[in-house]
């Protein structure tokens, strides 16, 4: 892996200002590491005693059956009851939790009380539909308030929600119901994107036709589109929600919270690994909880007073963490936008935090590299003052753009937040706080109570400023618990490469004052404008189409999306290439997987590089693309 080229280590440092460390949450983050290094358990349970617990927990970790790691165990909780229950008890009820502006300039908010009202009013619905206690349910969903709604319905009566992201198509979500065998289905009738309606419900239709296990699906009317509605099966949301069954006896609209072990499962997600399909990542009511909280409060100094944008899109990780639970549980006000950045046009985000008042933008460097194209004049047109912090995530940012970023958005004077996580562990991980020095391209060093490392091939940490494997050698709250269904395979994948410590798949290096820089996944991921997909994925979708005989797919580095993805396919027999097939086959792996797998290119040849068992070698696809030397060929049987 030595191949790769590391980008020179820029020299310059930010240091931030007095004002930013003054106020910021945690003054002295050298002297909170070292008490958590002292005492990882007491560091995590004075952190999650900030929550509300229906009863306390006997142990906070529990490693007797590693890696098998147990949070709070003999803990009662439910996030939900911390996400709501808790703040309409308080002043906090009369506070804005959601505002939400559609593409098409149209605005919702939804103050504590009214999303507490509609999410136990859902709730109840589910339950009289059947959903108990474990079950699980899917989301598919544009990103529009019922969204975070929906999620919220189903942790607070125990149920298990499985989103998929709207941007997904046919057989991602069919690939991930017949996975997960939901019985219920919650999605929409469309969703806006850059101008045009996107066919949510249709490609829901034909998900759950060849999944077969799917009894009720709970259509949200938003756009107006036409839609078809099967007799028995689907319900409109509104029609559901105005039934005497939304409210109590009492024609109140309460609802029970669950009340849930701290190990209990909240929810799980489809990511990309290594091989195969997408595997769900089980994230729990407890620790998850206390892991979000803590990190949101800490490195983004949020408070009751801030207005917070995460533009991800809570289908993903990002979203879930840090649109849905973690603002909540801190009592904020969150901002949530349904389209495209630059449309109608590429002022769209400033003028949207120009008149929100938006505090701290959270976003990816995809986006950001964006909407640098279109240069200063744009931003520039809008009062960008209320900016206090700014925050990053998902791939590696180039410093052109962590540049242009801190000054054109941050007017030099906001901080970056360039926070290193993954879906499997909830939370921040590698990032700074607002005292942090930063360095443009960095992610900083670990979060309290988080110990990472750079490994060579043998588990021996490498020098400074080597390339090496990202590892993580202790346990923390949010991390996944296991694999949906295979224990085996969470085992084998994370915790195998290096026995003892979790492997995230990431190379890295490290430098001489302990500062990460994250250079990219070492395995069949490819990070597609931040969107996390797998080769596997891609492959079979083209592989089901009856021209193809054989397909591997690479990414390769792309401006503005990081990674773009590069497909080669072989013919079946009597086939012959044209640039008309070429079409078909992307037009083919968007309806099967969506837009974001769209193959930047796809070049048809009669051979792919192979190992004598037959895997594909993409690292040499990958090297010959590049003109890069080829590596190691001694397993190459073509
Ligand atoms: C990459 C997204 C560099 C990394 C939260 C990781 C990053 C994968 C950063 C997880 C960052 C995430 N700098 N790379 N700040 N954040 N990554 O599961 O490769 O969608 O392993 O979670 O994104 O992607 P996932």
């Amino acid at each position: 892996m030595a191949s790769l080229s590391v980008e020179q280590e820029p020299l310059e440092l930010y240091t931030p200002s007095a004002e930013v460390k003054e106020s910021a949450f945690i003054k002295d983050r050298a002297k909170v590491t070292e008490q958590a290094r002292k005492d990882l358990e007491a560091f995590w349970a004075e952190a999650a005693s900030e929550y509300e617990w229906f009863s306390p927990w006997e142990k906070v970790l529990d490693d007797s059956n590693k890696p098998f790691y147990q949070w709070f165990v003999g803990g009662k909780v439910n996030i939900v009851d911390n996400c709501l229950d808790r703040h309409v008890r308080t002043w906090r009820r009369n506070k804005l939790a959601i505002i939400w502006e559609g593409e098409n300039g149209e605005v919702r908010t939804f103050s504590y009380h009214a999303l507490n009202r509609e999410v136990c009013m859902f709730a109840n619905i589910l339950r009289s539909m059947g959903v108990h206690k474990g079950d699980r349910v899917t989301i598919y969903m544009g990103r529009i308030p019922e969204l975070p709604i929906a999620m919220l319905a189903c942790a607070k009566i125990g149920a298990v929600h499985s989103v998929v992201y709207g941007g997904f198509s046919v057989e991602a979500l069919h690939g991930r119901l017949e996975d997960s065998q939901s019985n219920v289905v919650i999605t929409c009738d469309g969703g806006r994107m850059n101008g045009k309606l996107v066919e949510l419900k249709k490609i829901a239709d034909e998900a759950i036709r060849r999944a077969g296990s799917v009894e009720h699906v709970i259509v949200v009317r938003h756009t107006g589109q036409e839609v078809a509605m099967e007799a028995g099966r689907d319900y409109w949301y509104h029609d559901l929600m105005a039934l005497p069954i939304a409210k109590s006896a009492a024609g109140s609209s309460r609802c029970e919270t669950e009340v849930m072990d701290a190990e209990d499962p909240l929810f799980m997600l489809y990511t990309s690994g290594t091989t195969g399909k997408p595997k769900a990542i089980v994230h729990t009511h407890g620790g998850y909880m206390v892991g979000v909280g803590t990190t949101l409060k800490w490195v983004f100094d949020l408070r009751d007073e801030d207005r917070w944008w995460c533009t991800a899109d809570p289908g993903w990780i990002t979203g879930h963490s840090y649109i849905v639970y973690g603002p909540l549980l801190l009592g904020a006000t969150s901002f949530m936008y349904e389209g495209a950045p630059t449309y109608p046009y590429p002022n769209r985000w400033w003028s949207m935090i120009e008149k929100y008042g938006i505090n701290i933008l959270y976003t990816a460097p995809t986006a950001i590299r964006g909407l640098m194209r279109f240069g200063e004049a744009w931003p520039n047109r809008h009062d960008l003052s209320s900016l206090r912090l700014l925050g990053t995530v998902g791939e590696p940012i180039n410093p052109e753009a962590w540049r242009w970023y801190h000054r054109v958005i941050g007017k030099g004077r906001s901080p970056i937040m360039d926070t290193w996580w993954q879906t499997e562990t909830g939370m921040f991980m590698i990032t700074p706080m607002p005292e942090t020095p930063l360095k443009p391209g960095s992610g900083t060093i670990p979060f309290p109570g988080i110990e990472a490392d750079v490994y060579d091939e043998t588990g021996k940490p490498v020098a400074p400023g080597e390339e090496g494997y990202l590892v993580l050698k202790t346990p923390w709250p949010a991390m996944l618990r296991t694999i949906y269904k295979d224990p085996d395979r969470y085992v084998q994948q994370y915790w195998s490469r290096f026995p003892g410590v979790y492997f995230t798949g990431d190379s890295a290096r490290k430098d001489a004052d302990g500062y990460f820089w994250i250079i990219g996944r070492v395995d069949d991921v490819i990070k597609v404008s931040g969107y996390r997909l797998g080769t596997a994925e891609i492959e079979s979708a083209l592989v089901s189409h009856p021209a193809v005989a054989e397909a591997a797919a690479i990414g390769l580095p792309h401006e503005i999306k990081g990674n773009a993805i590069h497909a080669f396919v072989i013919l079946r027999a009597g086939i012959e290439p044209s640039e008309q097939l070429i079409s078909d086959l992307k037009a083919h792996v968007v309806h099967e997987m969506g837009p974001i797998a769209n193959p930047e290119r796809i070049e048809i040849v009669t051979s792919l590089p192979k190992t004598r068992s037959g895997k594909i070698m993409r690292r040499v696809l990958k090297a010959r693309a590049q003109g890069l030397p080829e590596g190691d060929l001694s397993t190459l049987e073509e």
